[in-house]
Parts: C-alpha cells; structure tokens; sequence
C-alpha cells in the first residue's frame, strides 16, 4: 500500500519585524509549514519583498496591525525602544498567542548591561494586551538560529508562559526552529530570561569574545556554555 506523507497543518504566525531575527525566524517557519505573515513598516519595501519572496509557501506582507490580526500566533521582534507603540497598535489581541523575544537593555555607566525596566519586557506587553497569551522565549542568537548546529549541539530557549496551551504551542515554534524548548515557569519568570540575556553579552563586553555564549541544558544534568566556538562544560 503506497505511504502518502502530509506536511502537518501548521498556524498562521505574523512576524512583526523584518530585521535580523525576523529574517531568521520567518522562512525557517515557512519551511516547518507555517503560514507567515511578515507586518511591516513599510511591506512593499524591496528588502520586505525579497524576505516574502525567500520564505515561499504563500508568505506575504503587510501593516503589523494587519499581520497581527491575521494570525493566530503573533511574534514581536521589534527593538524594545519601539515596542510599545507596536504592541499598543495592534488591535484587538484578545485570545491571540503574543510571542516575546526582546531584550529591554542599556549600558550602565560600568560598561555592562542594566534593564531598562522594573519588571520585564513580557510583563510589559501582557498589561498592554490584557486578553492576549504572551509568552516569554528567548529563542537565540540569530545566527544560531540560522543554524542551530553552529555550537555542536541544541541550544536551550527558555519559555515562561501562564498559559499552558499558549506555552505548548510556542515551545513547539521554538523546537521547530531546531532549538531545545525548556519550560521556564510562570511568565512573571521572564524577568530571570532577560536578566540571562544580560549575561549574554558579558564575553563581548570584556572583549574575551566576539559574542556571547549560549546554553545547552541536556537531560544528563549537563551545562554546556559556548564561549565562541570553545566548548566549556560544568557538571551540576
Ligand atoms: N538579533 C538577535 O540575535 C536577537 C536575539 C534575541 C532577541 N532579539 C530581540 O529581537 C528583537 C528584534 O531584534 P532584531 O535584531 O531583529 O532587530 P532589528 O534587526 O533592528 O529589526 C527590527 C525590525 O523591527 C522593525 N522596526 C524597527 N524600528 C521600528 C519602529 N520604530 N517601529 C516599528 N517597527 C520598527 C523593522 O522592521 P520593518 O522595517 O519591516 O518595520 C526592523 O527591521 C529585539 O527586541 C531584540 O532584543 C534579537
């Protein structure tokens, strides 16, 4: 009898923010089956159309509040300076998952980082959408991202969600872009994933790395810190 193989029905996800992570997350997502919809400052920008035309699988572009509405999941990757006008504008997000990926950050005067914020980015975004599911992840690097067998093995991204289904479907995305989901607690933890992220940044601030490391908690109780390229491992 012949085997007939079925891409798996996959959400509709509007990406808010063609940058660098957008160009990461977006046709990787295409590529798993994903229905994207990139929301745009300015959609029939050349480089927009280039990025639409790259992820394929009927991807297109539009305004973020648009994109927003459109889609079922909702991922956020505009600066943090910008968020809040884009989180505040994009309609009615009641029941809709709001994926957060952003780091709220300024230089201190010592040189390393500080937040910008007193609780965290996703707390912020959950009380400008009250109906919304937010998510915290921080997904990673976006150069792990394009390819998340850069550092030899799965990087871990942690997801803080209160909604448990919301938090289901976003480890999910994340396992789908070639990342380990580690279910990361309450979203109020959020503020422990971006104080993570400062830590991020320590090797590029002291110069002892041209960028940071990224962490790999494996089943055996392992850490696996890559500190550009080498390989530092602690047992627990
Ligand atoms: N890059 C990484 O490796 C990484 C890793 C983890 C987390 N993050 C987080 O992911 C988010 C995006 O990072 P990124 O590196 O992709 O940023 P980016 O390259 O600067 O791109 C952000 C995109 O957001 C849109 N945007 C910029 N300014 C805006 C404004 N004033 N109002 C509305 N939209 C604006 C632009 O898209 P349009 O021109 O299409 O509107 C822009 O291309 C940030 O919050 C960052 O902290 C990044």
């Amino acid at each position: 009898m012949p085997v007939f193989l079925f891409a798996m029905e996959r959400e509709t996800v509007a990406i808010i923010g063609t940058g660098d992570m957008g160009n990461s997350i977006g046709p990787k997502l295409a590529e798993k089956g994903y229905h994207v919809i990139y929301g745009s400052r300015d959609p029939a920008h050349k480089s927009v159309q280039e990025l639409v035309a790259i992820t394929g699988n009927n991807a297109r572009a539009t305004s973020q509040k648009e994109a927003a509405q459109q889609a079922e999941i909702v991922v956020l990757v505009v600066p943090w300076p910008a968020m809040q006008e884009v989180a505040q504008n994009l309609g009615n997000m009641d029941g809709k998952i709001l994926i957060d990926v952003s780091i709220p950050i300024q230089q201190a005067e010592d040189g390393y980082l500080e937040s910008m914020v007193e609780t965290s980015s996703a707390q912020l975004i959950q009380g400008w959408n009250p109906g919304a599911k937010v998510v915290k992840t921080l997904l990673a690097s976006s150069n792990v991202i394009d390819d998340p067998t850069i550092l030899g093995g799965r990087v871990t991204s942690f997801v803080a969600a209160d909604d448990r289904n919301a938090k289901e479907t976003a480890a999910r995305i994340v396992a789908d872009l070639g990342l380990q989901p580690l279910d990361a607690g309450p979203l109020r933890h959020a503020q422990e994933i971006e104080a993570w992220a400062r830590l991020w940044f320590v090797p590029a601030i002291q110069k002892s790395a041209s960028k940071g490391f990224e962490l790999a908690v494996l089943p055996n109780n392992l850490l696996v810190l890559h500190v550009a390229g080498r390989v530092v491992r602690a047992r627990r």
